[in-house]
């Protein structure tokens, strides 16, 4: 199969590889499209931390990506027996269905989604509902299940709490808002640049600050926020904790040695929170967020699409900070 390698000095190039088998549990894949995301440069310039964090930085080949969208082609040994009420919820999926995800952003991952096949555990992929485009079912996967875990599983959002979102106009937060509306939030607040402000309204943010004009290190109402999700992991506890309410939480995205090690003592000092969120693709969060897509809760815009043969382009475009929204690449058909 044709997978994008990169080399010890990151350039991208086709290569031929051996296709892989799915084991027990798992379901090979025809990728349609990928999308890319910031871990790519991490991983392809073999940054030691946070790439080695991604994926196996040492697999040879080194093939990156973790969007995809796809159809089942095969499956491994048990996935089509269905014994029990627990296994039938593994072993629904069957050749000829489209389904999406993420890889997992793991030091173990040896595949990338750059690639023709790729293989999955049947709980890490679901079904791409009817009338979700694959392009959109893949640009959506890993920013939409990590503000829903940050916000939900880290912060605690049920209805009627107040969020504030930085990083807005982003990948992710461009979900985190959307999802706060959908998971009925009180206020979702929102901080962009000026330039994402006509974007991050359109998302349905109660409020949008825009961070040109405004500090949001000491302009925010004190006390004001159950959840401040941080998707760009550029502030400190010490410089928003005013802003949260009592018990509140600040997640952010990138992990640091004060929500490594120390996470545990925040609450104890301050009655305040501080965690990171570390996504992970399973099943019912995609489904969650699936249905969402399909009754047109949410969105996902898309800036461009690019053939996998033009690579380096949807690459160049990805370091676009004007870009508006995900850079797609279309695998299959695009070689
Ligand atoms: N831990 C996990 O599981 C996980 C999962 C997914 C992503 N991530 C990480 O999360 C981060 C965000 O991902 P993304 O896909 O959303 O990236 P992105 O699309 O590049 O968005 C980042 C946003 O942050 C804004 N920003 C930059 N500096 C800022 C600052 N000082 N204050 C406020 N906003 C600022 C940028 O807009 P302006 O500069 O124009 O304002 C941009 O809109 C990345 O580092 C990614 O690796 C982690």
């Amino acid at each position: 199969m044709k997978i994008i390698e990169i080399d010890n000095n990151a350039v991208a190039s086709v290569s031929n590889h051996v296709k892989p088998t799915p084991k027990a549990g798992e379901v090979l894949i025809k990728v349609a499209y990928s999308a890319l995301d910031t871990a790519f440069e991490e991983v392809a310039h073999r940054e030691f931390i946070p790439g080695s964090l991604l994926h196996d930085l040492k697999v040879k080949p080194l093939v990156a990506g973790w969007h995809y969208s796809g159809t089942i082609v095969s499956l491994g040994d048990d996935s089509s027996v269905t014994t029990t009420n627990t296994t039938s919820k593994q072993n629904d999926l069957t050749v000829g269905d489209l389904v999406f995800g993420h890889l997992q952003y793991d030091s173990a991952t040896r595949q990338g989604t750059l690639a023709e096949y790729i293989t999955v555990p049947t709980l890490e992929c679901a079904k791409i509902p009817s009338g979700v485009d694959l392009d959109v079912a893949a640009a959506i996967t890993t920013e939409s299940l990590t503000a829903l875990q940050a916000m939900r599983d880290i912060g605690g959002l049920s209805e009627g709490k107040n969020v504030l979102v930085i990083g807005a106009g982003g990948g992710v937060g461009t979900q985190a808002v959307q999802i706060a509306k959908a998971m009925k939030a009180s206020k979702v607040h929102a901080v962009c640049s000026t330039y994402d402000v006509p974007k991050v309204q359109g998302l349905g943010a109660d409020l949008v600050i825009d961070r040109s004009i405004q500090n949001i290190e000491k302009d925010l109402n004190a006390a004001c926020y159950d959840i401040i999700f941080d998707t760009t992991g550029k502030y400190s506890f010490a410089s928003l904790k005013y802003a949260l309410a009592k018990e509140g939480t600040l997640v952010n995205t990138i992990p640091n040695v004060a929500t490594f090690l120390f996470s545990w003592m925040f609450p104890i000092i301050f009655g305040k929170h501080y965690k990171s969120v570390f996504v992970q693709c399973n099943r019912a969060d995609l489904e969650l967020v699936g249905s969402w897509l399909q009754q047109g809760i949410i969105s996902c815009p898309i800036d461009s699409t690019h053939n996998i043969k033009d690579f380096e382009n949807a690459r160049d475009r990805q370091k676009e900070s004007k870009k508006s929204g995900r850079v797609v690449v279309k695998v299959e058909g695009g070689w």
